[in-house]
């Protein structure tokens, strides 16, 4: 027998990143092979993109996906998010050449108010929330606020695409498959201040950093390539990252979805309990692990050593920083 469907509310349908996510969620890439969905999709009451959003459906419908039961194209967040089992919130303005993530916090910010409180009031009890649109760290703690009934951790924001990246610097550098790269890890905010962790991660099975004997390439070009990749699509495409951002999300909703296996982790931006010193109640990245149930842990124990901990300072006070720009977003 069919399982039930569930229903997946995407804002900012209409924009880049929808047209490289939704045909991959709709092809089971996201929740499996034997899980229809209904897509719920939201864009902006302006006629031209409700006009787009209209044609992204057209050939949605037109790929004849078995798994796709039904599609809903609304600027009506109250309808948008109703019933959502997972709300991935993409849409927000990009940033352009020259310009930092965080230079988006007061455009972007308010819109995550709305769509918080419309989550609250009509979403299924059991919604999950990815939160994509940037300064996405900062939305997501926005977005949980305005929610006031559902619970803080179901509420989370991406740099699995920073660990995508950050694996595939490491395999070039060592010459390996990207198979070969595990628990890469990113910490703290999804910005020019995230810490990749060259520490805990191995390479083929061993420290990446035994690996990679190079250690000035570790903490210099590796870390600055990681911290500034974003940037560096801009400035190449002219737009921020589209396939490889909506890529980073399939892999982030479908690790949490399912259980991790083997004792592994993945970089998941999820609230702080106050785990390695990160202050408590801001949206920072961990090494998380997900019970398949709902439910994930941060895993505990790892050592990060004096140059990772200064640097994973560094983003916290960034995340400070933010939430003191938005403060009256949270009240
Ligand atoms: P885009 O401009 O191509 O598309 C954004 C879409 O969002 C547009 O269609 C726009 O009409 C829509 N939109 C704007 N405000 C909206 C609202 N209030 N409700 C619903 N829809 C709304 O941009 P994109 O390239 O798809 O990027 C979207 C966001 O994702 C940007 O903020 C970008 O910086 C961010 N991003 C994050 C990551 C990450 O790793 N976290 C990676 C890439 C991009
Ligand atoms: C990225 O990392 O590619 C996105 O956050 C877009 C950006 O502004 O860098």
């Amino acid at each position: 027998m069919s399982k039930t469907p569930i229903h997946v509310a995407v804002t900012g349908a209409a924009g880049q990143i929808g047209y490289a996510l939704l045909p991959r969620i709709a092809s089971g890439q996201m929740f499996g092979p034997d899980q229809p969905v209904v897509l719920r999709l939201i864009e902006i009451p302006h006629e031209k993109a409700m006009a787009a959003l209209k044609g992204v459906a057209m050939e949605l419908e037109d790929c004849a996906f078995p798994l796709l039961r039904d599609m809903v194209l609304t600027s009506d967040v109250n309808e948008g998010f109703r019933d959502a089992n997972w709300a991935l919130l993409v849409g927000a303005k990009p940033r352009g050449p020259g310009m930092e993530r965080g230079d988006l916090i007061k455009e972007n910010g308010p819109i995550f108010v709305g769509q918080g409180r419309a989550i609250n009031d009509h979403a299924s009890a059991d919604v999950r929330v990815a939160v994509v649109g940037n300064p996405c760290n900062t939305n997501a703690l926005i977005a949980m606020h305005a929610a006031k009934d559902v619970p803080n951790e179901r509420f989370t924001a991406m740099t699995r695409l920073d660990q995508n990246r950050a694996e595939a610097q490491l395999a070039q550098k060592a010459g390996v498959a990207v198979s070969e790269v595990h628990n890469m890890l990113i910490w703290g905010n999804h910005s020019a201040t995230q810490v990749p962790d060259f520490k805990n991660a191995t390479i083929g099975g061993k420290p990446a950093d035994e690996v990679i004997t190079d250690h000035e390439w570790l903490k210099n070009d590796f870390f600055s390539t990681v911290q500034k990749r974003g940037a560096a699509i801009i400035q190449a495409r002219g737009l921020s990252s589209a396939m490889s951002a909506a890529n980073g999300l399939i892999d982030h909703v479908h690790d949490l979805v399912n259980a991790t296996a083997d004792g592994s982790w993945r970089s998941v931006c999820v609230p702080s309990d106050g785990s390695y010193g990160v202050t408590e109640g801001l949206i920072s990245s961990f090494p998380v692990q997900s019970d398949g149930q709902g439910g994930y842990k941060i895993v505990q124990g790892l050592e990060l050593g004096d140059f990772l901990s200064g640097k994973l300072k560094a983003s916290v006070a960034e995340l400070e920083e933010e939430r003191e720009t938005v403060a009256d977003l949270l009240s």
